[in-house]
């Protein structure tokens, strides 16, 4: 596990120099979910794919801008699903922007996460790092090497809202709820990049960051494989909680195909029961 916690290391350095060397225009291509991809998407799917080739432990990669799976190694034990450029549209304007990875052990489902990263794309470069296993593990980029800055604990409440989605589409009740989060004092913190409005929200100390199914996306917007479950373990990790509309687990999801987006709610424990009220979930 250690070799691909190191080669995400590697393909962050390199990410982070595409972006600020490389043309950021559009290709005539569309990923497998329907959307247009950048040149920079397919640039850094590509950093990863090489940077995994020769990881030993790497059975496989299944990539957000590629359909199928990409065998690498019959002896490999995980399989490395990642979103290579997520929020990619937002480099025009020059906001965060990230990479996210989740690394799974036999079927590729929520309970078969062995462990998840992302890396921000900002001012600065920074990593988190998760396994079932204690708190996540937060780095900053100084000098050319990852630093360990701290673990991350979430507290039991706070007061940062991320909502996603376009609100004309919103549920009723969802509409209802976060109104709610707003009339009880909570402030609105969305850039419309789950990487750093997630990360803002752990480094933080909590909060809630929000993408419901709507009514022109009933199953949300969010991958499973790539970015819902990898982020779910990071919040669980961090002493929160990560639910799907249901009120289950995320790290329970079962996708169906690699694509599969899911509703998904991650927060401080108060947060998400607030959520299950709301939602006649409790
Ligand atoms: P993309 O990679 O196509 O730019 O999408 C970004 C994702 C995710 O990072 C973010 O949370 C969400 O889309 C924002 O979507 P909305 O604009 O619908 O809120």
């Amino acid at each position: 596990m250690q070799s691909i916690f190191e080669t995400i290391k590697t393909i962050a350095f390199k990410i982070d120099n595409a972006i600020k060397t490389e043309d950021s225009g559009y290709l005539d291509t569309e990923n497998s979910s329907g959307e247009d991809q950048l040149k920079l998407d397919v640039q850094s799917d590509l950093i990863i794919e090489k940077a995994f080739a020769d990881v030993a432990s790497v059975k496989a990669l299944v990539s957000e801008e590629k359909e199928g799976v990409l065998h690498i190694s019959e002896t490999g034990k995980y399989t490395v699903c990642y979103d290579p450029l997520d929020g990619s549209s937002l480099i025009d304007v020059n906001l965060s922007v990230g990479s996210i990875f989740g690394i799974y052990e036999g079927e590729l489902k929520g309970e078969n996460l062995v462990a998840s990263a992302y890396v921000v794309y900002g001012p600065r470069v920074e990593l988190m790092i998760a396994t079932r296993e204690g708190k996540p593990r937060f780095y900053r980029a100084t000098g050319g090497i990852f630093k360990e800055i701290r673990e991350v604990a979430l507290n039991q409440k706070s007061k940062l809202n991320a909502s996603g989605g376009t609100q004309k589409e919103w549920q009723p009740q969802h509409k209802a709820f976060i109104s709610s989060l707003f009339a009880s004092g909570y402030q609105l913190r969305y850039s419309g990049g789950m990487v750093p409005d997630l990360h803002q929200i752990l480094l933080k100390g909590g909060g809630l960051f929000s993408y419901p199914g709507t009514a022109d996306k009933p199953k949300g917007k969010l991958r499973q494989l790539f970015e819902v479950i990898p982020f779910a373990l990071m919040y669980e990790q961090a002493g929160g909680e990560a639910v799907n509309d249901k009120g289950q687990r995320l790290l329970e999801l079962v996708p169906g195909h690699p694509h599969d987006t899911s509703p998904c709610f991650f927060g401080s424990k108060t947060e998400i029961s607030a959520l299950r009220e709301a939602y006649g979930l409790s």
